[in-house]
């Protein structure tokens, strides 16, 4: 049997990531692929915890947030329910909603990122993915699809940040030369942008290994 892939998708708040990964399922399921559809920060009490930083309920460093996120990662991983590790270890491709990249360029913008890269990448309970899609827009046109769609603001949604968090995404996306990570321009027409997608995910078809 071969093993599942991995694919993570990435990208400021408001680029469109939740209509691609809908988009994306579907198209893998109508060609008879398993699919198991995910995202982080997930639903565990960690998770818990983080949603109330992220919503300005509890302050925290961004050490402490860059940690609560590494620990709601391995949780992610390994657990024996839906663990990513067991869906991908019966074949069964996952999509992932964020991953280890946003804590790079979130909790990166004033945590050490070198600390988060080490924490993350040299964890042997986080799997590393077989392809992160990257959407990226505009911050002008995150700015405005965030203000447009949202009774409230997270965190991380004022116009300054945005831009900063763009830039560190590429700063993190030049440092991990060795994943495969691909920037796709979301600034398009929605079957556009899902085309390219599905062209890259069939690149990595052949990769899987045999188990
Ligand atoms: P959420 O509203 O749950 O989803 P999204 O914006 O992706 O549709 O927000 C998740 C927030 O969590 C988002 O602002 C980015 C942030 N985040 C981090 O800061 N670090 C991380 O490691 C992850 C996975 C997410």
């Amino acid at each position: 049997m071969n093993k599942g892939r991995f694919i993570v998708f990435e990208g400021l708040d408001g680029s469109g990531k939740g209509t691609q990964i809908k988009l994306t399922v579907d198209k893998l399921k109508a060609n008879g692929h398993n699919v198991y559809s995910t995202a982080e920060p997930t639903s565990s009490a960690t998770g818990g915890l983080i949603r109330d930083t992220l919503g300005g309920f509890s302050r925290r460093s961004s050490y402490e947030l860059g940690a609560l996120f590494l620990t709601d990662r391995i949780f992610h991983n390994i657990n024996d329910i839906n663990g990513i590790k067991k869906f991908l270890d019966s074949g069964i491709d996952v999509i992932c909603d964020r991953y280890y990249y946003s804590s790079f360029a979130y909790q990166g913008l004033d945590a050490d990122l070198q600390w988060l890269m080490d924490m993350n990448l040299n964890c042997p309970e986080i799997t590393k993915p077989d392809l992160c899609v990257y959407l990226d827009i505009s911050p002008d046109r995150c700015d405005e699809r965030i203000k447009n769609n949202r009774f409230y603001t997270e965190i991380f949604e004022d116009y300054n940040t945005i831009v900063q968090t763009r830039n560190r995404f590429f700063e993190v996306f030049k440092r991990l030369d060795k994943e495969n990570i691909v920037i796709i321009s979301a600034d398009r027409d929605v079957e556009s942008i899902n085309n390219d997608i599905m062209a890259e995910i069939e690149k990595i078809k052949n990769k899987n290994i045999s188990i």
